[in-house]
C-alpha cells in the first residue's frame, strides 16, 4: 500500500487505544531505532530517500522531521533556551539571528505575544498549553518540513487544548503535520486527511469529510459512528 503525506496540510491518525498509532508515528522519525527486538518493514520516502537507508542521518532527519509529545516536554531552562537549542546544536549562530529565529517560531506556535516580556524566565513556570506551544516552537525552529504529534492536547484543558489546536491550524498551510488523535471532534476540525486505525492496522485513509460520513470500510463506519472505541 502507498501512501503520500502532501508538503502542507494536516493528517489526522484516528482508532481505538491499543490500535497501533504511536507505533506507526514513531515510525516516522526512526524513534524505535532504540528500542530492541522492533521490526520495522516499508519504506519511507522523504524527498525520494527511503529514511531508513544508512545514508541517512539521524539528527539531520529528526531536524526536519520533528516530533512533539502528549506531554510538554520544556527542559527546565528559560523559555528563550528552549527555542535556541536545536538551533545552537552543533554550530555558533550569532546572537542576532538566533534572536529573530527565535521569534519566528515563537510567532508562527501562536506563543509570541503571551512570552515576548518574558522569555529569560523558566519555562515549567507556564501554563500546561503554553509549556505545549514552547514544545512546538523549539521543533519549528529547526525548520522541519514535518511535524509530527502524539496527542498533543490530551493532557491539556479544554480551553488550553483549543489555543494549541488553533496554532496547528496556523500551521497548516506551510508544514506537513501529522497529528494522533482520540478526539473524533479534533480530527474532524483540524484535519484535511484522516487514516483510521485498528488492531495495528492501517484500514482506510482518505479526505477527513468522507472517512467521517462515507467511508469504505465497515470497520471504519462502525468506529466513527461511535459502535466501538
Ligand atoms: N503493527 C503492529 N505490529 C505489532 N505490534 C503493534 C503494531 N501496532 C501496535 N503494536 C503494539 O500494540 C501496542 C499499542 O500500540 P500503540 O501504538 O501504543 O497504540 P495507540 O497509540 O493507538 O494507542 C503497543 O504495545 C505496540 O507495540
Ligand atoms: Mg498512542
Amino acid at each position: 500500500m502507498i501512501w503520500i503525506f502532501y508538503s502542507h496540510g494536516i493528517t489526522a491518525l484516528i482508532g481505538p487505544s491499543g490500535s497501533g498509532k504511536t507505533t506507526y508515528l514513531r515510525t516516522l522519525n526512526r524513534m524505535h531505532d532504540m528500542t530492541a527486538n522492533v521490526k520495522v518493514e516499508g519504506e519511507f520516502l522523504f524527498h525520494g530517500k527511503d529514511i531508513y537507508s544508512d545514508s541517512f542521518d539521524l539528527v539531520d532527519l529528526r531536524k526536519r522531521i520533528g516530533m512533539v509529545f502528549q506531554q510538554p516536554t520544556p527542559f527546565p531552562f528559560s523559555i528563550y533556551e528552549n527555542v535556541a537549542f536545536g538551533l545552537r546544536l552543533g554550530k555558533k549562530v550569532p546572537k542576532r539571528v538566533l534572536d529573530q529565529e527565535v521569534e519566528t517560531a515563537l510567532r508562527q506556535a501562536g506563543l509570541w505575544d503571551e512570552v515576548k516580556d518574558r522569555l529569560n524566565t523558566n519555562a515549567l513556570g507556564l501554563s500546561g498549553g503554553q509549556q505545549q506551544r514552547v514544545s512546538i516552537a523549539r521543533v519549528l525552529a529547526t525548520k522541519p518540513d514535518i511535524l509530527l504529534l502524539d496527542e498533543p492536547t490530551s493532557a491539556l484543558d479544554p480551553i488550553s487544548s483549543r489555543v494549541v489546536e488553533n496554532s496547528l491550524l496556523n500551521l497548516r498551510d506551510r508544514y506537513c503535520l501529522i497529528i494522533v488523535t482520540h478526539n473524533m471532534q479534533q480530527a474532524a476540525r483540524i484535519s484535511q486527511r484522516t487514516a483510521f486505525f485498528n488492531e495495528g492496522r492501517l484500514v482506510e485513509i482518505g479526505k477527513t469529510r468522507d472517512i467521517f460520513l462515507n467511508p469504505v470500510e465497515k470497520e471504519t463506519q462502525d468506529y466513527v459512528s461511535g459502535r466501538f472505541g
